[in-house]
């Protein structure tokens, strides 16, 4: 039976701004991610830009993606970034010991990840190696990337193509070095973190403290979140609020993907109900571990210092069939769909203190927007969730009331909505509705408002895919809400997200 929920958005209180780079992505040397999803290379029957694919690039400008965390991952910790610049014919081929075994031929290299990021209009996030690497190499690509000045990197940028110096507005310092990053202690972790913090300097003229009130200044962000683990969090943040003036860091990451339970072996099609419920539960399970990384920062970090950078959340599933099981490739389903808004709403949640996330990952690897097969694309219902959640990029957080109410599937009980909204510059408010009754419709009351439009993306079954040969069945159509006793009034199909623009 369809349930009927009030939902009161009170516009009148403002809370935190909504950082657009919650909405970023990662992308990693990991299958077909680059090689193929991005890369193809300039000599390729491909369209192509200076051998980055064109629709890849038209697909990912609509999502105005915020930043690019790249090289890696674990790929990060074993990469040197001397490997990837220079004529291709000369880079080193290495092995991609962390995903598959297959050469990794450097040919997407620093340049070409710079150029892959202008081309979509991104910021680079870039990634240093702590694991296998030392803080001079670090420190030297960044004086790479950033130096203005004649020094013997810049000159050498400049000969390999690029006069002009790049910014790095974000940058990790190391990722998850618990594990496959140098399975360090998290003091160990600290002790070499300091030193990376330290002598990683952005040269960039832009990015100087001092310019337009440090608006551009690079933020670096430290491992935090080890799946079960609070450690790196608190030495991180017990070592910041004692720092020196030496080094400084701006935000601790936390990585969760939702599995339903160690080794990913959910369903990623062909599953139903119980499958949807248990990916459900898991994903809502990231506002506790937020929480949980919240108040140990708040220990240490009251005023909000420090950001959280989810930097790697998304569904890990079962791996496609006869796929590469090092490529990590996995189809995308209207259930990702809802993972993808429940966990964007979260987020927004806490945008006190989240300011940067990245699914996992941008193309053909996880919870994927893009996936490629040589010439062909199509895009995932994730895709449409972060085209729909465009004008929640840097809206102002406005507090919304309803009750959630529930729906049971075996042994678990889950809410049957979610609602988040937010008011964007031009002062327009915008409200996202979902749906997560994989069944039952929900019948929702807005009042105060006159008028609401704007899409609604459901699919005929939780586990409808797009795929090469069908591409729309999970496609984002035009809703609007029409005007009851009690104010607007709409309808929402079963697993489904509506976002509206409305109007008083
Ligand atoms: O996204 C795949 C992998 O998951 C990343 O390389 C690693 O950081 C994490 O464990």
């Amino acid at each position: 039976k369809d349930a009927e929920v009030t939902v009161a958005i009170d516009a009148a209180r403002q809370g935190p701004v909504i950082d657009r780079n919650i909405f970023g992505q990662f992308a990693e040397h990991l299958g077909t991610g680059i090689y193929g999803g991005v890369w193809v290379g300039k000599d390729s029957p491909i369209p192509n830009v200076r051998g980055i694919r064109s629709d890849v690039v038209g697909a990912l400008k609509a999502l105005r993606v915020p930043n690019v965390r790249w090289p890696g991952g674990c790929f990060a910790d074993e990469y040197h970034w001397r490997d990837g610049i220079g004529p291709a014919d000369k880079r080193r081929v290495q092995i991609n010991s962390n995903w598959g075994g297959v050469p990794e031929s450097n040919a997407f290299g620093t340049h070409e990840f710079m150029d892959f990021a202008e081309q979509i209009g991104a910021d680079a996030y870039v990634s240093v190696n702590i694991g296998s690497g030392t803080a001079a190499e670090a420190g030297q690509w960044l004086e790479y990337i950033t130096a203005e000045k004649d020094t013997s990197l810049a000159k050498e940028r400049a000969a390999n193509g690029h006069p002009a110096p790049w910014k790095v507005p974000i940058l990790g310092l190391g990722n998850e070095n618990w594990g496959c990053g140098g399975a360090m202690s998290a003091t160990h972790y600290v002790e070499e973190m300091k030193r990376f913090a330290n002598f990683t300097r952005n040269y960039n003229p832009a990015q100087r403290p001092d310019v337009n009130g440090g608006a551009g200044k690079m933020k670096r962000i430290v491992v935090g979140w080890d799946s079960d683990k609070l450690d790196y969090t608190e030495e991180v943040m017990k070592a910041w609020k004692d720092h020196v003036y030496s080094w400084d860091i701006e935000g601790v990451s936390l990585h969760k993907y939702t599995t339903g339970g160690w080794p990913p072996h959910l369903p990623a099609t062909g599953f139903g109900n119980e499958d949807y419920a248990i990916a459900i539960a898991d994903t809502l399970t990231m506002d506790d571990l937020l929480n949980r990384q919240a108040a140990i920062m708040d220990k240490y970090d009251p005023e909000k210092k420090l950001l959280i950078a989810v930097d790697e959340w998304g569904a890990w599933l079962a791996l496609t069939p006869g796929s590469n099981p090092g490529f990590l490739q996995q189809q995308n389903s209207m259930r990702d769909a809802v993972l993808a808004a429940l966990n964007l709403n979260i987020f927004a949640r806490h945008a006190d203190r989240v300011k940067i996330a990245n699914i996992a990952q941008m193309i053909n690897v996880l919870q994927a927007m893009i996936l490629t097969d040589g010439g062909k694309m199509v895009l995932t219902p994730t895709y449409h969730v972060f085209k729909m959640y465009v004008p929640f990029q840097d809206a102002q957080f406005t507090p919304v009331t309803f009750n959630a109410g529930q729906y049971v599937s075996g042994a678990h009980k889950l809410p049957r909505v979610d609602a988040m909204a937010a008011k964007d510059k031009s002062g327009q408010v915008w409200i996202s509705l979902v749906n997560i009754d994989p069944d039952a419709g929900t019948i929702v009351t807005l009042p105060g408002y006159r008028s609401a439009s704007g899409e609604v993306l459901t699919a005929p079954k939780v586990d409808s895919v797009n795929s090469f040969e069908k591409p729309a069945v999970v496609t984002p159509q035009p809703v609007s809400a029409r005007n009851g006793p009690r104010g607007l009034t709409l309808m929402l199909p079963p697993h489904s997200i509506t976002v509206l623009k409305v109007t008083r």
